[in-house]
């Protein structure tokens, strides 16, 4: 197979993308809360720091039960972020800027203000309208009992059970995620109809692509049987350690035992979705949040006539170690190359505990309560975390295919661990029975500014308090500015930007061949073409190998040494 070079190749195969949580990203009208016209007012920002394309999380209107992940209108935005005419302006913007803009799209379930819904609580059981949702009876004497043993993936029961309109308890509806996030029906042609239009309405706006939302749930198994509590997991990616690094041969779970994940049912709704894409000029893409595991099971999703893209989770799974790191790049790497998919590496996202803390207390994004997500504050330290989350950038960085950035993950910025309890907003809070304090601690509004005014500038309007951002920010937040680290040497900022710009000139960077090379147990090591090679020194200090140049590395070097805990990359002789 003969090698396109990156002008040739479709962008995304290369792509450093930039996630927007838009809510904590820049508040353009000063209402605290992240917006379309702060984004716009940001897009300068972007650039210079180098990245290819932004992710927007979802702008739709929604009452925000879940931060928009419950949409009431997929073809509108949410008057608190803007207009449709503000969205068209920020992707018309993006693109003359030379970067392209991915929205996010929410297929499995809607928001319980969504019309449909609404519609389906207000018709009859058995009618069309409650079809396109997952309605049923539930069990004992009088339905008192959910129909299934299933579990929220936020805690508590996946059933909620509706009264009539005299207040008569009745049905029981699906809701994989919050009480008002009800699972949409996907074996109804409605639902099907629905979400192809509203990949048109959005193409024929011109973004650039779309992320799927827990794009492995769609299809649940026939029948919705219980699972059987040995098995009950409500997620596959919660794989012990141990599991991880023996599971490239492991036996994928029977579908019935993992019925709401992963189900044969979804690739036929993505080969549609692939017609659609293809359909619009540009190279417009798809990229899926599948937590499934082993990596074969998420390259299914990429089959040339599928999706394409997917996120790669392991390194939100993985401790900090190099054999265990190793084992992991390597099972992606096969695994996307039989289906002739680019992986794409995630260090970070609004899901999961900041990488600084993960890397440095070994965290595998466990989530029944604040502890097993956070880790241990008493054993964290902070300097080291930076340390391995500036080595794992530049890893990241070189490794093949394509890479996604979370808004603060190029300013070092650790898990918020001290929002006070009555200001956390995550739902997680609450369906845990408030033992697992949730996301929020990664969703906290960037500081632009060191300065406390605006909410450390995240806010245009100056009078604006740090605690009075939709998510409060505490004291030392405006430490970790991004004026304090823009164009500053040996900032994260920098060696971010440093980064993405060396990588725009390697050719053999991006998608396409790597070499491991064999520097001991304790150093992932790996060249690309170009004699590009980078090295990540998980043991004792070693050297530079022989007559190579540096060309970036994540911590100072003294006398050609890595120290621990370092990634260098260089251009060998
Ligand atoms: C995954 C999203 O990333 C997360 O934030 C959301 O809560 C769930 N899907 C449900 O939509
Ligand atoms: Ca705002």
């Amino acid at each position: 197979m003969t090698l396109l070079s990156r002008s040739e190749r479709a962008w995304w195969r290369d792509a450093v993308t930039y996630q927007i949580y838009i809510r904590s990203f820049a508040d353009g009208n000063g209402d605290g809360i992240g917006d379309i016209e702060g984004i716009r007012s940001r897009l300068p920002y972007l650039k210079s720091l180098g990245v290819d394309a932004i992710w927007i999380t979802p702008w739709y209107p929604s009452p925000q039960n879940d931060h928009g992940y419950d949409v009431a209108n997929y073809m509108d935005i949410e008057p608190m972020y803007g207009t449709l005419e503000d969205a068209q302006r920020l992707i018309d913007e993006t693109h003359q800027h030379g970067m392209k803009l991915i929205v996010d799209i929410v297929p499995n379930h809607c928001s319980d203000q969504h019309v449909w819904f609404q519609e389906a609580v207000n018709s009859p059981i058995g009618s069309a309208a409650r079809d396109r949702f997952i309605f049923r009876d539930g069990k004992g004497e009088n339905g008192e009992l959910p129909p299934n043993n299933w579990q929220s993936v936020f805690g508590g029961p996946a059933w909620h059970r509706l009264n009539d309109a005299d207040g008569n308890p009745e049905q029981w509806y699906l809701h994989l995620f919050a009480v008002e996030q009800p699972d949409f029906n996907w074996e109804n042609p409605e639902v099907r109809e629905h979400f192809e239009e509203i990949l048109k309405f959005w193409l024929d706006r011109g973004v650039d692509g779309f992320r799927i939302d827990v794009a492995h749930a769609l299809i649940k198994y026939p029948g919705l049987p219980d699972i059987p509590p040995q098995t009950h997991r409500t997620d596959t990616s919660k794989v012990d350690a141990e599991d991880f690094v023996t599971d490239a041969n492991a036996e994928v779970t029977p579908p019935e035992l993992r019925p709401t994940w992963d189900q044969e049912g979804v690739h036929e709704i993505y080969r549609a979705w692939r017609k659609i894409l293809n359909s619009y000029p540009g190279d417009r893409m798809a990229v899926a949040e599948a937590w499934v595991s082993p990596a074969s099971r998420i390259a299914r999703y990429l089959r040339p006539d599928e999706l394409a893209n997917s996120f790669n989770f392991d390194f939100l799974t993985s401790r900090w170690e190099a054999k265990y790191l190793t084992h992991m790049i390597n099972r992606a790497v096969d695994a996307m190359a039989e289906v002739g998919a680019p992986p794409s590496w995630v260090f970070n996202n609004h899901d999961v505990t900041r990488s600084v803390d993960r890397f440095d207390l070994g965290l595998q994004n466990r989530q029944s309560n604040t502890i097993e997500r956070q880790g241990d504050p008493a054993k964290l330290d902070i300097a080291r975390g930076t340390r391995r989350a500036r080595a794992g950038a530049l890893l990241m960085l070189a490794l093949p295919g394509g890479a996604y950035i979370y808004q603060g993950e190029e300013l070092a910025v650790p898990e918020v661990r001290d929002i006070p309890e009555d200001r956390l907003t995550d739902p997680i809070w609450k369906m845990s029975g408030y033992k697992d304090r949730g996301r929020d601690g990664c969703r906290v509004p960037i500081a632009w500014k060191s300065s406390v005014d605006g909410a450390f500038g995240f806010s245009t309007n100056s009078a604006l308090a740090p605690t009075e951002a939709w998510l409060p920010q505490s004291p030392w937040w405006g430490s970790y500015s991004v004026e304090s680290q823009a164009g500053i040497e040996g900032s994260t900022h920098s060696l971010y930007s440093e980064a993405l710009a060396i990588r725009k000139g390697e050719s053999g960077l991006g998608d396409g061949p790597m070499q491991w090379l064999d520097a001991g147990p304790d150093v992932i090591a790996f060249s690309r073409p170009g004699n590009f090679a980078c090295y990540v020194n998980f043991g004792s200090p070693i050297e530079v190998p022989k007559g190579a140049t540096v060309l970036l590395s994540s911590s100072a070097l003294a006398d050609n040494v890595i120290p621990t805990d370092t990634a260098v990359w260089l251009r060998l002789s």
